[in-house]
């Protein structure tokens, strides 16, 4: 396909896994958006959600970044040595290829990603083993609002592609392990803006020690760079 962003991807096997989970996402658009039907007029309008009664419709759905997306992230992890990526929303593993690869391909390192749904992490495993990846990534089950309580630093970069609820909880804890000059790729945030607002109100103030802004990729990506990290906790944890 002319213009197609795999081709940045030339890992035969991690290609291959990525073409077919790509396609098959694309299948399940149209039963994903018809969940959304009742909320629609509200995504339309950028209104606020009823996150606490969608996210359980969204349990068993193959949610993943779109192409572009995740050669984005893969070419922004090699640009910046990225050796320690963490990931909010892992789901069937699609956007944990791209860093687990970018990872291996800049040396090796580690991918810490996180997901809520037991059946999805399995799922995520499976996809990363198809494509070789599995020795590089672990993947923590529960909320990550817990399982990234501990986190090693230095992170090089954090993609954020959990449900909005807690993106805000979890940028906070994984903040103070991001090196200077880290980055972080926030998904969604123009498809749902009234979600976000609090979250982006906390990124883009450059108190709290990042510069930030909105790229047109899919319905809207935050790009945001880490400018002054946090000192370490006293107990040095
Ligand atoms: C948009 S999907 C992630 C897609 C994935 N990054 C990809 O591109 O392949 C969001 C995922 O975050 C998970 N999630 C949402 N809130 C969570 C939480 N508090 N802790 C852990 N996982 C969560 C959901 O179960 C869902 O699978």
């Amino acid at each position: 396909m002319a213009n197609d962003p795999l081709a940045a991807i030339t890992d035969p096997h991690a290609h291959r896994v990525l073409h077919r989970l790509h396609a098959q996402a694309d299948r399940e658009s149209l039963s994903l958006a018809l969940r959304f039907l009742d909320v629609a007029p509200r995504v339309l309008l950028g209104r606020a959600l009823p996150w606490e009664r969608l996210e359980g419709r969204l349990a068993d759905r193959f949610i993943c970044l779109d192409r572009t997306q995740g050669a984005f992230c893969y070419l922004l992890a090699r640009a910046l040595g990225a050796r320690r990526i963490v990931e909010f929303g892992t789901s069937f593993g699609v956007s944990t290829i791209y860093l687990a690869l970018a990872v291996r391909d800049n040396g090796g390192g580690s991918v810490v990603g996180t997901e809520m749904v037991p059946a999805k992490a399995a799922r995520a495993r499976e996809h990363l083993g198809e494509a070789g990846l599995a020795g590089l990534v672990e993947i923590r089950e529960g909320d990550a609002r817990e399982t990234l309580r501990e986190l090693d630093g230095p992170v090089d970069l954090f993609l954020n592609d959990g449900f909005p609820r807690a993106a805000l909880d979890v940028l906070q804890l994984v903040a103070p392990r991001l090196r200077d000059g880290a980055v972080i790729v926030t998904d969604n945030v123009g498809l749902f803006p009234a979600d976000y607002a609090g979250y982006l109100a906390w990124l883009r103030d450059p108190a709290n020690g990042f510069l930030s802004a909105p790229l047109k990729m899919n319905e809207g990506t935050e790009l945001s760079v880490r400018t002054r990290a946090s000192a370490p906790p006293a107990d040095g944890a």
